[in-house]
């Protein structure tokens, strides 16, 4: 038996949300160059080099969209391999809003992350269900398992809210729940939470990007590029023996 296509995404059909965002266009390319059809669901699509995905433009915020998206993503043979959730919408925030934010804020949060992942879930298990291989890879964060450091954001225009590590953590407990109730379908479903992964014009901010740095075992912080293996080894026949789990993708952050 040969080993050259265990990671192969050769005949499978991705569908990736928020893949036009930072992380997820490299992820998209990562899921093409091993052979997927992508499919990226986005409410800003802005179309990625060097990939032949398919965009339908939605907002996951929206039952009734996410219904029609994912029946048009799925395609005549009504079939969806592998999901990967990356869209999230958090609104701007900080540390203590904990002791000001209203209800509705809180909500809007909670909806962006886990309320996001759920609907995509739920409106593309029929497709997944004819897969022979389901895979859903939900994102969690190093905030799903750990709370933000005050002293990373002291004296930065940047910072964290409650809501969003709440989401997140909700996120990881929803993946095991899938994980659980799925596998009589076939489908696997797992996390992967990345550390610091912050944007380029945040990485402008030097005292920033060195407190970051500082908080990893590898001393410097996560590029798009450092998720796309993951991504390839859960999405693929390489994991069909993984399911329920939560992959820390953070140089080391959250294990000292
Ligand atoms: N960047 C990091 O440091 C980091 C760290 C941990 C976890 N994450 C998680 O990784 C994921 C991707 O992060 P990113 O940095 O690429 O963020 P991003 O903001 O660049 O990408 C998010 C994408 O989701 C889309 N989106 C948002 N709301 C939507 C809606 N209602 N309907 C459809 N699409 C919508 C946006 O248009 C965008 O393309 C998020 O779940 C984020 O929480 C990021």
């Amino acid at each position: 038996m040969s080993y050259n296509d265990l990671f192969s995404l050769n005949g499978k059909k991705a569908v990736v949300t928020g893949g036009c965002g930072y992380l997820g266009r490299e992820i998209v390319k990562g899921l093409s160059d091993f052979g997927a059809e992508v499919v990226v669901v986005d409410w800003n699509i802005s179309p990625i080099e060097d990939t032949n995905a398919h965009y339908i433009k939605c907002d996951l915020g929206n039952t009734s969209n996410i219904k029609d998206v994912m029946k048009e993503a799925a395609g005549a043979n009504e079939c969806i391999d592998v999901l990967i959730t990356l869209a999230a919408n958090l609104g701007a925030g900080v540390l203590n809003d904990v002791e000001t934010m209203d209800d509705e804020y809180w909500a809007k949060g909670i909806d962006g992350t886990v309320g996001y992942t759920f609907r995509s879930i739920r409106e593309a298990i029929p497709y997944m269900k004819n897969s022979t291989s389901g895979s859903i890879i939900n994102i969690g964060s190093l905030y799903a398992v750990g709370a933000p450091d005050p002293r990373t954001y002291f004296d930065t225009p940047f910072s964290s809210t409650p809501n969003y590590g709440a989401g997140k953590a909700a996120t990881v407990e929803l993946t095991k729940f899938c994980a659980s109730y799925l596998a009589k379908y076939g489908i696997r479903a797992n996390s992967v939470s990345p550390g610091s992964y912050p944007h380029t014009n945040v990485q402008e901010n030097a005292l920033f990007k060195k407190r970051l740095e500082d908080k990893t075992m590898l001393g410097r912080i996560g590029y798009p590029e450092d998720l796309v293996g993951v991504m390839i080894f859960l999405a693929s026949e390489a994991s069909k023996y993984i399911t329920g789990i939560n992959i820390m993708v953070d140089g080391g952050q959250t294990a000292w």
